[in-house]
């Protein structure tokens, strides 16, 4: 395989009964201290998405903006924040999504994509999938072709490759032998 990835995988601590009992939680920070293994993760997303004609990259709040803007800067693109609600101060478009208790949601501003703009939504990590199905629907609505979603971290078979309407999932590594992970 590549030995980039082998960098990036042991970048990232695993942080046993984090944030509750029986989560692995998958801790990019020490990723973000890596500065080969940080780097190597940009420009693995950079090399893919370069010549695909995309315009617009999208990060989820909070750990989708910590590697969104170099890869949008890199490969030519704008980059567009998906936030937590009640931080963007212009026109907004909101989509719920579920969480293990209740729901949050996801907002972006309207006039940050035009229709038929091609999209990579980006985040660290997908575990049900449901976060990245809120991002979707949020570029969709404004007529935006989202192309491929990109995570850092997810399991293979994740269950949330249902929830994402199609959508091809890019993940670079993933954690091994972990029921729950977070
Ligand atoms: C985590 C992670 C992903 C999401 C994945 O974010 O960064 O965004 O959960 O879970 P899912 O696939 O089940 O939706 P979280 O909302 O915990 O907060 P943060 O990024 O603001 O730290
Ligand atoms: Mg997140």
């Amino acid at each position: 395989g590549d030995p980039r990835l082998e960098a990036i995988s042991a970048a990232i601590r695993v942080v046993p009964n984090f944030p509750k009992k029986g989560i692995m939680f998958q801790d990019i920070t020490t990723l973000l201290l890596d500065h080969k293994a940080f780097k190597h993760t940009i420009d693995i997303f950079v090399d893919r998405y370069k010549d695909m004609q995309i315009s617009v990259v999208a990060g989820v709040e909070a750990r989708g903006f910590m590697f969104g803007p170099s890869i949008a800067l890199a490969i030519g693109a704008k980059f567009v924040p998906l936030r937590k609600p009640g931080k963007l101060p212009g026109k907004v478009i909101s989509e719920s999504y579920e969480l293990e208790y209740g729901h949050d949601r996801l907002e972006m501003h309207v006039d940050a994509v035009e229709p038929r703009e091609r999209v990579i939504i980006i985040d660290d990590l997908v575990a049900t999938g449901g976060t990245l199905s809120a991002a979707i629907s949020l570029m969709e609505s404004q007529g935006a072709e989202v192309v491929e979603c990109a995570c850092v971290i997810g399991l293979p078979e994740v269950k949330g490759q249902h929830k994402l309407k199609g959508k091809p999932l890019y993940v670079l590594v993933e954690p091994s032998g972990l029921d729950g992970f977070c």
